[in-house]
């Protein structure tokens, strides 16, 4: 049974690198994120043994080993994984994991069925007498009761203790009610409800349970909603109000607002696809799950300022993500829920065909900041609009968004054509020496320092070692189709560590380091170690993940050719196929 992640990452957490290693290695010099001394695992005078304790690892520049601190552990204190675990958990008081993992998981349990009846609790107060102030509030916004049912909405009663009676009856204590979030403790000792007298929207995850609450104040009023506190099961950062519902909906898109009441009102409209980031602006964890239902998103932010940030903070991302994004422009109304009320669900349809996608966005936005009229502001919008065109993806995308930019500057198509194609040029250029430089890094040598393993294609493992670092750093990429089986590699140490993320990544297991040590060989830890060290930027993530894997396929190929008996019937066709084209040639 390997050891729960959770466990882990604790004891790395509360075994800080820098201070085991320093019971064993005195550590002097400094330069940069990381700390340097002598080795202890060669001999030498020059410190080349560096930690890093942002990223809570070793590596010696010397022999070439590295790993977590477990590693450092196993290698120093020559225990095997399991007992290098163990000591560390005694040198931090921590008990082993079986005994804390069953606590953990009947706690979890626990609060969320705690939640859930809560949540029942809430919806029933809607139909008490008690519950007419939340059902005119509703019928005022215009929410129908089959709504309320479908999101479960309800009703947290103007006293201040129902709940907690309630649930108590039920069986559950008030500390349990605390560290759900749903009752308080007052300065004398006693609890009380956290929600009072609001309209309760209950947060439900994909899987269904629900995790949390929001609860609006009933008409106007400080703080106008209240959520529940970060706890066990809720975590604001990682979830989406109703995206338990909108991964249901056949739309093809979802559609992203700021508030709970704008996704009711969308849903009710017949938008099945509407979600909202719980009042936090839109953050890279909810953008990975939302690119697990959809690969495209219209934000339907609201319509002032801040919104408008927002929008530009989501897009981008969400683009990082490879998520097609389009923008509604909600004109006349300041909200989603605003707008449907006014215009009605058909016009909020056209608004949604005629959604710009983030291209026009950013083009309109350019173009906003110059008068056409002028020759010089023309000028410079030429420029600016064809750096924009020029960074886009697409041969066929830029070419459309050339010819619009050309038709508003009122100048020649191809004049647009070639400053974009000279602009691509330069970018691809400059884009094919970052990567020179970052070759030439001493860090990044052809040939592994770890001597056990050499690379028998150096191109191809390059390429094999760029998939190992953006798997490390965003597993997702993982789950795409297409990936190579690990016996595409060349390096058969890169295609087993290959083969383990790729295996973690499916059981949605964390690939920090120092949850891999179990799995992977010391120089194999070695290994993963410097190459995640290398500095990547996941922007162009997947692009970059394609060149990789477009790069190891034809090394597989050329290396399978190379040992493939010579085919003579194809290289008489190849022959004459070049022959061929040489008459035509003239
Ligand atoms: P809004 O103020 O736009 O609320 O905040 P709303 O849901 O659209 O409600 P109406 O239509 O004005 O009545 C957007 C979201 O920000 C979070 C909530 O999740 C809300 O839905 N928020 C807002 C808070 O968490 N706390 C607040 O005090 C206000
Ligand atoms: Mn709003």
């Amino acid at each position: 049974m390997p050891f729960p992640e959770k466990f882990i990452d604790e004891l790395v957490d509360r075994n800080d690198i820098v201070d085991v290693v320093s019971g064993y290695v005195r550590l002097s010099k400094r330069s940069g994120a990381n700390q340097f001394g002598l080795c202890p695992f060669h001999s030498e005078k020059t410190p080349s043994f560096s930690v890093n304790q942002e990223k809570q690892i070793y590596h010696c520049f010397g022999c070439g080993k590295g790993g977590s601190v477990i590693n450092f552990i196993m290698e120093i204190e020559n225990l095997g994984y399991r007992d290098a675990v163990a000591f560390l958990a005694r040198r931090a008081g921590m008990a082993m994991p079986q005994e804390q993992e069953d606590a953990e998981s009947r706690k979890r349990a626990r609060m969320l069925a705690l939640n859930k009846d809560a949540a029942r609790f809430f919806y029933e107060q809607l139909s008490t007498p008690g519950g007419s102030r939340a059902r005119d509030y509703m019928a005022r916004r215009r929410i129908s009761p089959a709504t309320a049912k479908n999101f479960g909405l309800g009703f947290a009663p103007d006293t201040w203790d129902s709940l907690e009676k309630a649930m108590r009856q039920k069986g559950y204590s008030d500390f349990e009610l605390a560290d759900a979030g749903l009752v308080r403790r007052g300065k004398n000792g006693g609890f009380y409800d956290t929600f009072r007298d609001r309209l309760m929207f209950p947060v439900i995850d994909v899987r269904g349970s629900v995790i949390g609450f929001s609860g609006r104040i009933l008409g106007d009023g400080e703080p106008k909603y209240m959520n529940s506190p970060e706890t066990l099961v809720f975590n604001k950062s990682r979830n989406l109000f109703a995206l338990n519902l909108a991964k249901k909906s056949k739309s093809g898109y979802i559609l992203l607002s700021e508030g709970n009441i704008d996704v009711v009102s969308l849903h009710q409209a017949g938008f099945d696809s509407a979600v909202a980031s719980l009042g936090t602006s839109l953050t890279p964890e909810q953008a990975r799950l939302l690119s697990r239902y959809t690969d495209q998103v219209i934000i339907a932010y609201d319509n002032d300022g801040a919104g408008i940030k927002a929008s530009q903070r989501a897009i981008g991302i969400l683009e990082k993500l490879d998520v097609k994004v389009k923008v509604l422009r909600l004109e006349g109304a300041k909200d989603p829920d605003e707008f449907i009320k006014a215009r009605g669900p058909e016009a909020f349809r056209k608004l949604l065909e005629g959604s710009e996608s983030q291209a026009d966005y950013r083009l309109r936005n350019v173009t906003g900041k110059y008068d056409l009229t002028q020759d010089e502001q023309k000028v410079e919008f030429l420029k600016e609009a064809s750096d924009l065109v020029a960074r886009l993806p697409g041969a066929v995308e830029r070419q459309v968004y050339a010819m619009r930019v050309a038709a508003m500057a009122g100048v020649p198509n191809d004049v647009v054509a070639d400053e974009v194609e000279r602009r691509r040029k330069r970018l691809v250029r400059s884009a094919v020496r970052a990567e020179a430089r970052e070759q030439e890094r001493p860090e990044r040598q052809s040939q592994p320092n770890e001597r056990e393993l050499r690379y028998d294609d150096p191109v191809s493992a390059r390429a094999e070692e760029g998939v190992i670092r953006l798997l490390s750093l965003d597993p997702e990429l993982g789950k795409q189709p297409g990936m190579p089986p690990p016996e595409d590699f060349s390096s058969e140490a890169l295609g087993h560590i290959y083969a383990v993320l790729l295996e973690r990544i499916r059981r949605h297991l964390s690939v920090s380091s120092a949850n891999l040590g179990e799995e992977l060989s010391a120089p194999e830890m070695s290994l993963l170690v410097r190459i995640q060290q290398a500095p990547v930027s996941l922007q162009q993530g997947r692009r970059a993940l394609e060149d990789y894997i477009n790069c190891i396929r034809e090394h597989k190929e050329q290396r399978d050719q190379k040992n493939a008996p010579l085919d003579l019937l194809a290289l008489a066709e190849r022959q004459r196929e070049k022959g061929k084209r040489y008459t035509e040639n003239g």
